[in-house]
């Protein structure tokens, strides 16, 4: 079994996209995604899904840190090809078309207190491209993922949050590191 961190596109009459962490075993995948969010309403309603990797840290912004919860839109439909009904990124490096087996809804105590979850289980029905992808060892990367609690922390842990950034991006001038700053700034 593997652990991967890339971008699960998923439809139910609109395009959604997420950056999600999966664990893949030959031709099974499986996520946990907090609920409540677009991507577990869509993966009950709609079977058909893509699971992308990528090298691409502009890629994983535009799916984790845009879109409803901020003021900026998310992966716009040029920047997806279209499959059989299945949707990915042009960026992506390889993509696993995926059909939902079973979900399940959970709830879990974890640090931040309890939370609740849709574990999914799918099968991948084919895949292609075999090309560098990228994951939490990019520190853009893992980044990203304290940003997205940023949203629902309370003021304490997003002053945490926020020095933790900061300190990481101190010495990277890449546009993605001044993305990630000035997105935290517009969160307030
Ligand atoms: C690298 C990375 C990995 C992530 N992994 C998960 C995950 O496994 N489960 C989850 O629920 N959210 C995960 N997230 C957070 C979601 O991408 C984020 O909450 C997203 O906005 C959900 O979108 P949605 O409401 O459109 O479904 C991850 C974020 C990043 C940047």
């Amino acid at each position: 079994m593997v652990h991967r961190e890339g971008i699960l596109v998923s439809t139910d009459g609109w395009v959604n996209t997420a950056a999600m962490g999966a664990d893949i075993d030959e031709d099974l995948i499986r996520f946990r995604i907090f609920r409540p969010s677009d991507t577990a309403w869509n993966l009950k309603k709609n079977k058909e899904f893509t699971f992308s990797l990528t090298d691409d840290p502009m890629l994983f912004y535009k799916a984790a840190l845009t879109g409803h919860d901020t003021q900026q839109p998310e992966l716009l439909e040029d920047e997806l090809v279209e499959e059989d009904g299945f949707y990915y990124p042009k960026k992506a490096t390889r993509v696993f078309f995926c059909r939902v087996i079973s979900t399940k809804d959970i709830s879990i105590k974890d640090a931040f207190g309890s939370a609740d979850l849709l574990t999914v289980e799918a099968s991948i029905v084919r895949d292609t491209g075999e090309a560098d992808f990228i994951g939490r060892e990019n520190h853009l990367v893992d980044i990203m993922v304290h940003l997205t609690r940023y949203i629902i922390s309370n003021e304490d842990k997003k002053e945490a949050i926020k020095m933790y950034v900061e300190s990481i991006l101190e010495d990277d001038d890449s546009p993605t590191a001044k993305k990630l700053i000035q997105w935290m700034e517009e969160q307030g």
